[in-house]
Formats: structure tokens, C-alpha cells, sequence
């Protein structure tokens, strides 16, 4: 159990604290067991029997990310693909949900197509729409991803845990961009968390993890931990020592992405060859004053740019960067900028004039000059 008393960042930086209790090491050891001693009365006492089901290594790793969040339980997966999937497969057979037309692509590409699911895009910026969405008695999970991939738009988790659970449905949100550090969704209501650990969890572009948190240990949750066991989609345990590796500076590096952004955001916003930044942190983006309300801290280290003269121009624009790295993904120590219509296809609602940024721990005034020499051409 983490200290109640203590900051979040306290117990990330030091792990919960944990030493381990046979050699006195203060970095827990990394087990690649893949199978556990039965005892002699033929029982398994110590609680494992095979690393399918899970494995010593993830239980920091689960433990603190519950403890950040406020939940009563975590997951490790090999992916956020993986752990996002587990959610919606462990509904019934025929569930309906109400997912955002804005999200991350591949997501709303599974969705669009998942097997043994009622799937409705809403705007899920309006309350209104989310709730007329929702099918009274049929409606099983209302899913956010809020700031959503890559519009940045943010949705009210408190007022879409209202309507999730007064028709009977729980909530999802999808905390990859915000992190626990900016906002934590179960306190304003919500069910079920999910990561892409592969982003600022981990924050160093070098494992692929997801995780799913749980407010309370339902049966919800109790499938959720079946589907991952009997499903098989576990994840390495180096893999998963990283990761505890990368969440103790988690705070440290949020904090920086969300004062560099801040800085980048208006140097763009008064730049020339820009046409709108999309950050909500800056007051006429048109989700800025939930996102004030909800994220505390900061809004996050995720921003996009339209870029004047259209597609042609937001291309030669990335194809000039130096510093920035021109690839997908986000939230790691380094700034990544990508072309985002070109990844997600014709069917994508993402305009294609638009640069997707992720501000990295570089020194802004570098990621600022070097953006600027770009846009110019
Ligand atoms: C917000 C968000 N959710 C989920 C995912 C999927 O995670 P992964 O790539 O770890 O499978 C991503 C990946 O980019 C993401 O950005």
C-alpha cells in the first residue's frame, strides 16, 4: 500500500520505496521466470504457478501506477493496443459503446470494425452528443480520450461519467497525453483508466507497454484480468522493468514537457506561416476552459499546428526540421513531429495541413529556432 500522506511524485521517484527484502538491493530484481514451484501438499501458496498470468517483475510497475491514478487495481500489456482491447473484450457478446469520432486512429480503426461490438462515434467535446448516444439498458462503456489524438479537443470526464452511469454504463478514458501527472480520471469519476505506456510512461521510445487501472475490483475488472491471463497478452519483464525505470522521472519530465509546450505554443501561435496551434493550453483553443478546470499543472506536452499554403507546405515544413525527430509516436525524452494525415489515411478526419508535435526535455529555445527556420523554408 502506498503512504496516503505522501506526493505522487514521492512515490514515483522512489517506486513506492521498495528494497528487496533478500539482498537489500534498492532496485527490485528483474524475474524471467516463466514457471513457479508447486509446493509439496500440492497447492501454490505464493500465489503464481506460470508467467502467463503475470510475473513478479510487473507488480512495482502495477502497484504505482494504481497508486498515481487512485485506482484499486492495474494491468501491465504489451501494448496500449493490447491493454485497450482487453476493455472492449471483456464486454458481453453485443455490447453497445460510445467512443469518440476524435481518438487515436488505430483504436478507431479497430473499433469501427470490432467483432461482437455496437460501436457509436460522437463528438465527444459535446455532453449532449455523448448522451444522445447512449442506448438506455443496452449502453455497457462510454470511452474518452481526452486531450484526443490529434486535435488536442478535451472532453469533461466528470460530466461524461454522469451520463455513463446513470444509464447503467462505465467510464473509460484514455490518459496517454494528460498522464496521471495533469489529471486523474478516477477522481472526477471515472471507471477504468487506460495507457499507452509506450508514450510518457515509460518516456523513453524504447518499450512498447499499455496498462488499464481500476477504481474498484468489479466484475468488470475481474474479466479484465481473465482476458489478460487466458489471452496471453502479457508483456516481457525486462520490458516491464523499463518501464518502472522510466515512470520514476515521470513528474520530472511531464512538468518540462508542459513548460516547454507552453513557450512553443505561443511562438508558433504568432508565427507567419501558421495557421492555428492547437494546444489547450492557449485560451482560444475551444476546449481551454474544461482543460483548465480538469488538468492541473499544465496541458500536457502534445500540440499540432495548421500550417499555411495547405498538405504540400506542412510536408516541406517537417521535411526541413533538424532537431525535431520527423516520426510517429509521442511522449518521449525527445521531440517527435509528424505529418499526421499522411499516417492515418483517406477515411481520417484530420485536416491535412496539420503537424502533429510532441515536445520532448530538449531545451525550448532549441526546439523553437529550429521549428522557425522550418516554417520558413
Ligand atoms: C492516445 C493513444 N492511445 C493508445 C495508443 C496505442 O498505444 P500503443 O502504440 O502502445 O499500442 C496510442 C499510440 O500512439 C495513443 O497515442
Amino acid at each position: 500500500m502506498a503512504d496516503p500522506k505522501l506526493h505522487p511524485a514521492t512515490l514515483a521517484a522512489q517506486a513506492l520505496g521498495w528494497t528487496d527484502a533478500t539482498t537489500g538491493a534498492v532496485i527490485m530484481p528483474l524475474h524471467t521466470a516463466t514457471t513457479f514451484i508447486r509446493d509439496p501438499d500440492n497447492q501454490y501458496r505464493r500465489g503464481r504457478s506460470y508467467a502467463r498470468a503475470d510475473n513478479p517483475t510487473y507488480d512495482q510497475p502495477e502497484q504505482l501506477l494504481s497508486a498515481l491514478e487512485g485506482g484499486a487495481g492495474s494491468l501491465l500489456f504489451p501494448s496500449g493496443m493490447a491493454a485497450a482491447t482487453a476493455v472492449f473484450q471483456s464486454l458481453d457478446l453485443g455490447a453497445h459503446v460510445v467512443v469518440p469520432e476524435i481518438m487515436y486512429w488505430a483504436l478507431r480503426r479497430w473499433l469501427a470494425n470490432a467483432p461482437g461490438l455496437s460501436v457509436d462515434f460522437v463528438d465527444a467535446t459535446s455532453l449532449d452528443a455523448i448522451a444522445g448516444a447512449i442506448r438506455p439498458g443496452k449502453t455497457k462503456l462510454v470511452w474518452l480520450e481526452t486531450p484526443a489524438n490529434p486535435l488536442w479537443s478535451v472532453t469533461d470526464i466528470a460530466g461524461a461519467a454522469e451520463i455513463a452511469h446513470r444509464a447503467g454504463a462505465l467510464l473509460a478514458v484514455d490518459n496517454t497525453v494528460a498522464t496521471p501527472v495533469l489529471t486523474r480520471p478516477i477522481e472526477h469519476g471515472a471507471d477504468l483508466v487506460m495507457h499507452s505506456a509506450t508514450k510518457y510512461l515509460n518516456g523513453h521510445s524504447d518499450v512498447m507497454a499499455g496498462t488499464v487501472t481500476a477504481a474498484r475490483d468489479d466484475e468488470l475488472w475481474r474479466r479484465i484480468v481473465t482476458t489478460r491471463a487466458s489471452g496471453g497478452a502479457i508483456i516481457g519483464g525486462f520490458e516491464a522493468y523499463l518501464l518502472l525505470r522510466g515512470m520514476r522521472t515521470l513528474y520530472l519530465r511531464v512538468e518540462r514537457c508542459c513548460r516547454s509546450a507552453e513557450k512553443i505554443a505561443a511562438a508558433l501561435a504568432a508565427n507567419p506561416h501558421v495557421e492555428a496551434v492547437l494546444y489547450p493550453g492557449l485560451p482560444e483553443h475551444k476546449n481551454h476552459e474544461i482543460a483548465a478546470r480538469q488538468m492541473h499543472g499544465g496541458f500536457g506536452g502534445m500540440m499540432s499546428i495548421r500550417v499555411k499554403g495547405g498538405e504540400a507546405a506542412a510536408i516541406a515544413a517537417a521535411a526541413r526540421v533538424g532537431l525535431w525527430k520527423r516520426a510517429t509516436s509521442l511522449g518521449g525524452v525527445e521531440s517527435l513531429i509528424e505529418h499526421r494525415a499522411s499516417v492515418e489515411g483517406p477515411d481520417s478526419p484530420v485536416p491535412p495541413d496539420l503537424l502533429r508535435m510532441s515536445v520532448g526535455c530538449e531545451d525550448p529555445a532549441d526546439l523553437i529556432a529550429d521549428m522557425e527556420q522550418a516554417l520558413a523554408g
